[in-house]
This record gives C-alpha cells, sequence and structure tokens, in this order.
C-alpha cells in the first residue's frame, strides 16, 4: 500500500476517531503508506477537500468523540443534492467527480467507515471500480453481518446513566419518568439500556405496544407500594394500530428517521390520560452520539481500523470488516444492501428482559 485515503459519512458516533488513528497507525507502521483523510465524508470526495493524516496528527485522538475529519448525511455523489436560488432542489450525478478524486489523489485503497446508507455507497462505488473497504459504524447497532457496530456501547452506557439519574428523581417524586433513546427502527439501544439500568417498561420498534399494557404495569406497581415507574422507549416505537410519528420535511435530519421526542411525548400524553401520576419525559437524543467512547468501543474501532488495512494490504476490496467474535471477518458489501438489523423476536435478549418481569408492552394474555 502506498496511497490510501479515509472518509466518514452519516451519522457521528463515539469511536470514529479510534478508527483513524488505527487506519492511520497500521498503514504508516506496516507499509510505510500516506494517508489521506476525507474531510466531510462524501462532499470532500466529490470536491476533493483532503488532509493528510500522519501518527502525530492522530496521536491525541482516541478519546475524542465525532470524527477530525467530520461527516455529513446529506452528501451522495449519485443523487447530489443542491439547493437553487428560488428554493427548488435539483438532483445530480456526481460520481464522475468521487471517481476523479480518487484517481487524482492515487489511492489504493479508500476506506469508508459508515453505516448502512454509507456503505451502500461504498459499495457502488466499488461497482465503479474504487478499490473500497467498509468499516461498519452506527449507535443504532442494526448494521447485519458483524455481532457489533461501534458507538453503540457507548450510547448504551449514555443512556444507563441517564436512567439510573432518572430513577433517583423518579422515585423521589413518585413519577412515571419515560426517556427516549434513538435506534431508528431497531430497539438494541432502549433494550439494552433499559435492561442495564433496571427500566420497568421498554418499548421497541420490533414490538408494537399496547398502551393499556402499559398502563396496567404502572398500576401494578403503585398497588405494590412502589408508586414510580421507569419506560425506556426507542424513537421508533410504534403503539398497536398507530404510525411510527416520522417527520415530514428534513433540513439536518434525514427523510424517514423518526422526530425527535414525538413518541416519548406522545406516549407521556397517552399515560396523562388514563393514570392519576405524574409523568414526565426526557429526550436523550445527540447526547448519546457525543462524546468519549467507552474502552469496548475503543477496542472495537481499533480493531476494525487495523483489520481494514490487512484487508486492502491483502486486495480484499468490496468487503467490510466485521467483528465474529472472538475474530474479524470480511463480509461481501453487496450483502448488505438495504438490510436493517432488528431484535429478533426469539431471541434471548428479549426472554431474558421478560423473565426478570420488564413489560415490553404486549397485550396481556
Ligand atoms: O443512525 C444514527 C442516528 O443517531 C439515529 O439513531 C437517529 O434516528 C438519527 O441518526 C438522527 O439523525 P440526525 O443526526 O440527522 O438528526
Amino acid at each position: 500500500l502506498k496511497r490510501v485515503g479515509i472518509l466518514t459519512g452519516g451519522g457521528d458516533c463515539s469511536g470514529l476517531n479510534a478508527v483513524i488513528r488505527a487506519v492511520t497507525r497500521a498503514a504508516v507502521f506496516g507499509h510505510g503508506a500516506t494517508v489521506i483523510g476525507i474531510e466531510r465524508g462524501f462532499e470532500g470526495l466529490v470536491f476533493n477537500h483532503t488532509t493528510e493524516l500522519t501518527v502525530h496528527s492522530t496521536r491525541s485522538i482516541l478519546t475524542l468523540g465525532g470524527t477530525i475529519l467530520g461527516t455529513t448525511n446529506k452528501g451522495n455523489p449519485f443523487e447530489w443534492r443542491e439547493i437553487n436560488p428560488d428554493h427548488s432542489i435539483s438532483v445530480h450525478d456526481y460520481s464522475d467527480k468521487a471517481l476523479a478524486t480518487v484517481e487524482q489523489l492515487q489511492l489504493d485503497c479508500l476506506f469508508i467507515v459508515g453505516g448502512e446508507g454509507t456503505l451502500e455507497i461504498g459499495y457502488r462505488l466499488f461497482e465503479r471500480g474504487v478499490p473500497v473497504i467498509g468499516i461498519p459504524k452506527t449507535i443504532d447497532n442494526d448494521l447485519d453481518k458483524t455481532d457489533y457496530t461501534f458507538g453503540f456501547q457507548t450510547a448504551v452506557q449514555v443512556a444507563c446513566d441517564a436512567l439510573d439519574r432518572l430513577y433517583t428523581t423518579g422515585e423521589s417524586h413518585q413519577r412515571v419518568m419515560i426517556l427516549e433513546v434513538m435506534g431508528r427502527s431497531a430497539g438494541w439501544i432502549a433494550m439494552e439500556a433499559g435492561i442495564s439500568g433496571g427500566a420497568h417498561i421498554i418499548l421497541i420498534p420490533e414490538i408494537p405496544y399496547d398502551i393499556e399494557s402499559v398502563v396496567q404495569r404502572i398500576r401494578q406497581r403503585a398497588r405494590n407500594g412502589s408508586p414510580f415507574s421507569i419506560i425506556i422507549v426507542a424513537e421508533g416505537a410504534k403503539e398497536i394500530g398507530g404510525d411510527c410519528i416520522v417527520q415530514e420535511a428534513a433540513s439536518t435530519r434525514l427523510q424517514g428517521v423518526p422526530q425527535l421526542g414525538g413518541v416519548g411525548f406522545h406516549l407521556a400524553a397517552e399515560i396523562r390520560k388514563r393514570i392519576d401520576l405524574e409523568v414526565r419525559c426526557t429526550v436523550l437524543g445527540h447526547i448519546q452520539r457525543g462524546g468519549s467512547p467507552t474502552a469496548f468501543d475503543r477496542i472495537l474501532g481499533t480493531r476494525l481500523g487495523s483489520h481494514a488495512v490487512q484487508a486492502a494490504a491483502e486486495g480484499k476490496f468490496g468487503n467490510m470488516v466485521s467483528l465474529n467474535t472472538p475474530d474479524m471477518t470480511l463480509v461481501p458489501l453487496c450483502e448488505l444492501a438495504g438490510v436493517v438489523r432488528r431484535i429478533p423476536l426469539d431471541s434471548q435478549l428479549i426472554r431474558c428482559a421478560e423473565s426478570i418481569g420488564i413489560n415490553l408492552g404486549r397485550t396481556p394474555a
């Protein structure tokens, strides 16, 4: 390997800088390669905005949240959206510009770090001849064919800490405390944070919830001498017969992404109608995406970065590096397109939650 490039695309998450640092170090130490950082995801690729990464320039970024390269989830080179002076939107295919940048930079490999959408673009670039290696990233943990994505564990830890705090205030005031967390259409963050934070009710997109079941559980707790309840709800959760609350237009947020706070506040209002207890809702939002990664995410990011460089050196382009505990493997990018991994309904995670008395909003038998 002589010259490699790396870009981070889509929403940021903790651990991205661990990947950037690991790729740089493994490429420099193992191959004496030059590492080019591509700025703001595909935007930097289309418009050739880059910066050289060195062992020195990446030396203190392991603990930093975000990405030193910047990112955006707006730029798809194949469908580049531009706002015209009359506010209309035009869509262009700028993939040739992206390819020209790869050519100009003389890259032997382009590492693309991202979630499902970013990796799908990576696959399309690979089909056009770009030597791509994908690196999986998302707090949502909804990427298929890898045990975990980095960023997820940090998000769970942040949500768990939030639950610990909501627990003490909820118990003191005898209130129903709702915490809404992210996750798109998957309930991984809600489920793992809920179990680790001692939630009494966990509502996830995989199991449409029955509001009567939720209220019944709160009443039962009150009757048994615990007039407070802790609920964690995934932003993509939906009521039986209801719709997931999806935003209409997006400027910074993606079309089809649930509206921040929509689900939590809706749930609070529905509970208030049925029960004479105070209900409060907290929306964790982007707090779960920022800040320093946990040790787990630092290790995972570092291992993925290191393995990606090895895969590039072996010429295994068109693949994503993936955690297959305890090893790292490669998965063809074409197998990932359009697949969103949700919590399987027959999983031990769900059985575990219910076995210890957590209500998942199911209609009582
Ligand atoms: O995919 C990561 C994620 O944080 C989702 O959990 C969330 O729905 C979405 O991105 C938020 O996107 P944005 O940062 O554009 O508001």
